[in-house]
């Protein structure tokens, strides 16, 4: 898992890997966690009946890393994403960043909601957009700032659609919006609820291969919530599996196949159809009610 020894990106084609500040980066981290859960638990009351979502759930994400949170529908993933985001508060225990407690929406850690049609503004362009991500981080002379835009409408892979309005554009090309605008605030984390869930397939893998691409070449630590497992297993460098409710961890382990992971190489690794595999049946027959013991 995300464990704080890890480099999760060690292995990939990073100029920034010979930079000897960088080879210091685990020791710190072997130190102190990124992003830490301790002892969490977070009930909910409806019509007078408790819900406990999880209970006692501890977990760290290492600097760097592209930790994915997979279960089953309603286990808790949007709960536990949106405590780390500090949209919501624990029952019970802490969420520490940087060795901080986490009492509300933190510095560096954006929010991207699965929900872009909601969250984009239909009456901006696409470059208006993404400005209004910088405006709210940084104020720039406005030649800088349509510049700065500029190069993340590019890194999204939209270059020659600047001037068009959502409407004017695919649900793919509107989450590529989302997240530029997200990512032009340079976040240190990006907390992603099912953002691919609502595009077609291609569209997702050309999704999943630009969020590894911009991964690979901005400094961003990652937290994807996904309930596709070969997704996860595709993108990420650790992953959590979660149980139903009260949720604890499964499954809590590193994803060793090599970065740069290409989307046809990659699924044809047959370390990929191992991982797969066994999360998708730890998934598929706890929700059976098969006890994991009898899993064989
Ligand atoms: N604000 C809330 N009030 C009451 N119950 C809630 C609230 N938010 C979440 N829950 C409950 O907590 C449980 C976990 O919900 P959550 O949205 O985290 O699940 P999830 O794993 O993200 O599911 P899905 O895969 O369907 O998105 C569910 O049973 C849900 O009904
Ligand atoms: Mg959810």
């Amino acid at each position: 898992m995300a464990g704080p020894n890890n480099d999760a990106r060690a292995g990939r084609n990073d100029v920034e890997t010979m930079d000897l500040t960088q080879v210091k980066q685990p020791l710190a981290i072997a130190a102190r966690p990124f992003i830490e859960a301790r002892g969490v638990s977070r009930a909910f009351t409806v019509n007078g009946k408790r819900l406990v979502v999880f209970d006692d759930l501890s977990c760290a994400v290492a600097e760097g890393g592209f930790l994915s949170i997979i279960g089953p529908s309603g286990c808790g993933k949007s709960t536990l994403l949106k405590l780390i985001a500090g949209l919501d508060t624990p029952t019970g225990g802490e969420i520490l960043f940087r060795g901080e407690r986490i009492l509300g929406p933190a510095d560096g850690m954006i929010y991207v909601f699965q929900q872009y049609t909601k969250s984009i503004f239909p009456w901006r362009t696409v470059i208006q957009n993404i400005e209004f991500g910088l405006s709210s981080h940084k104020s720039l002379p406005r030649a800088r700032a349509r510049e700065r835009c500029m190069e993340y409408v590019k890194l999204v892979g939209l270059d020659g659609y600047e001037n068009h309005y959502p409407y004017q554009l695919s649900g793919g090309m509107q989450q590529r919006v989302v997240i530029a605008r997200a990512l032009i605030r340079e976040p240190a984390v990006l907390l992603m609820d099912e953002p691919f869930s609502a595009v077609d397939a291609l569209t997702r893998a050309l999704l999943q291969e630009l969020i590894l691409k911009i991964w690979s070449s901005i400094k961003v630590t990652i937290l994807f919530v996904t309930h596709d497992v070969e997704e996860a297993v595709f993108l990420s460098s650790h992953i959590i599996s979660l149980t139903k409710s009260p949720a604890s961890i499964d499954e809590n382990l590193d994803v060793d196949l090599p970065y740069p992971r290409d989307p046809i190489a990659t699924r044809a690794d047959p370390r990929f159809t191992v991982l797969r595999q066994r999360l998708f049946s730890s998934i598929f027959l706890r929700e059976k009610g098969i006890a994991p013991e009898a899993r064989g």
